[in-house]
């Protein structure tokens, strides 16, 4: 098995395979029509002519492929406007299809274009850093930042099919993989069974064996697709996808976005785990720091200051409004495979629990 169903209200397949064969998968899903191709400028060199090469054999029109600067900055209103310009240029009707190939930032830039140009048109993601197959791609959130944050624009888009080919790995540098392998870590916590156990293959993902990656990005889309369907627009339990994040996005925040997420995350876990360990009297943080060391993840932060972490968190846009001041929301393990979403943790012991991860 090399793909996924996603259950939702439109449901769509995840295909992870190497070699994909992107014509073939696209037609199974797609009749052929008018597209464009959305890409950044590191990817787009490496991988774009193929993946064109394979539209235009499926019989596709490939109007225009458009390429933003890589990184976090193109998540911007201004790349946003450039983009849905280019389209309209280009004459992308109302049912053309816009393909994002790319990382996370290329799929929830893309995937907002999607949804607005022209009141929404088709969208597909086609996934090439580990982050956006094992996650982002997956779900329907998508977006853009704001100076003033994170996501603050944004809409659920569930795209048409996500087609994801392993060989777009071997280009990703190895910090980009260790990022990704925080979310499968991440996932396989909170699935526990065999997904936790396949974690003992983290080494040989990310080292770059083919099967390996391939298991573990199933085993994550499998575990996000089921949360998914139960809650495609976040009303409950999809905010147990959180862990390691209320603190990994305070963290990020007070490091000015230079710390990469992956690694913020990881921090956030680290800390989870042992208010966790307080909370419920688990023993969990020995195999958090295994499990990351083997990712390749660091298990301590460039020191920030705690209460720009704290003032960061109180202004998460997932709070309350009936959330007390001074109070957080967290999601803990009672065990590996039983999360618990919402356990109120007071400030003292989150100042602890950042404390305990940041470098001296
Ligand atoms: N929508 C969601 O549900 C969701 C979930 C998690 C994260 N996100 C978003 O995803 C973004 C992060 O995604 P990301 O980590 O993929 O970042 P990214 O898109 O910036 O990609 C990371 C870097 O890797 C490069 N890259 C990607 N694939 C490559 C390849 N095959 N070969 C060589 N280089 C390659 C990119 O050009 C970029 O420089 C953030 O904006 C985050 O908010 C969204
Ligand atoms: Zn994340």
């Amino acid at each position: 098995m090399s793909s996924v169903t996603v259950d939702a209200t439109t449901p769509y397949e995840v295909r992870v395979e190497p070699a994909l064969d992107l014509a073939g998968t696209v037609s199974a899903t797609l009749s052929p029509g008018t597209a464009v191709i959305l890409t950044d400028s590191d990817v787009g060199p490496l991988h774009a002519p193929s993946a064109e090469e394979a539209l235009r054999s499926a019989g596709w029109v490939v109007l225009n492929t458009v390429t933003v600067p890589t990184g976090e900055a193109s998540k911007s209103l201004s790349v946003y406007e450039e983009v849905v310009r280019s389209l309209a240029r280009a004459g992308l009707p109302r049912s053309g299809t816009l393909f994002a190939l790319g990382g996370g930032v290329v799929g929830d830039l893309g995937g907002f274009v999607a949804s607005s140009y022209m009141r929404g048109i088709d969208f597909v993601q086609l996934p090439t850093s580990l982050l956006a197959m094992v996650d982002s791609s997956v779900g329907g959130k998508v977006g853009l930042d704001l100076p003033e944050g994170k996501n603050l624009i944004g809409a659920f888009l569930q795209p048409r099919l996500v087609a994801a080919n392993l060989d777009w790995l071997e280009t990703l540098p190895p910090r980009e993989v260790s990022q990704g392998l925080a979310e499968v870590v991440k996932m396989g916590l909170l699935a526990g069974g065999k997904f936790f156990e396949d974690l003992s293959r983290l080494e040989a993902a990310r080292s770059g064996e083919v099967e390996t990656l391939q298991a573990l990005i199933l085993h994550s889309v499998r575990y996000k697709a089921a949360i998914v369907a139960e809650d495609e627009r976040e009303a409950g339990l999809r905010a147990v996808l959180n862990y390691g994040h209320t603190i990994g996005h305070g963290l990020e925040a007070a490091a000015g976005y230079d710390l990469p997420h992956g690694e913020a995350v990881a921090a956030g876990m680290l800390s989870a785990a042992r208010l966790g360990s307080e909370r419920f009297g688990t023993d969990l943080l020995p195999t958090h720091e295994d499990l990351l060391r083997s990712a390749g993840l660091p298990l301590e932060v460039p020191t920030v200051d705690v209460e720009t972490v704290l003032a960061a968190m109180g202004r998460d846009k997932k709070r309350r409004n009936s959330d007390r001041p001074g109070e957080y929301r967290f999601v803990l393990l009672r065990d590996v495979g039983r999360p618990e979403r919402d356990v109120p943790v007071g400030i003292a012991e989150a100042r602890h629990a950042i404390g305990a991860v940041l470098a001296n």
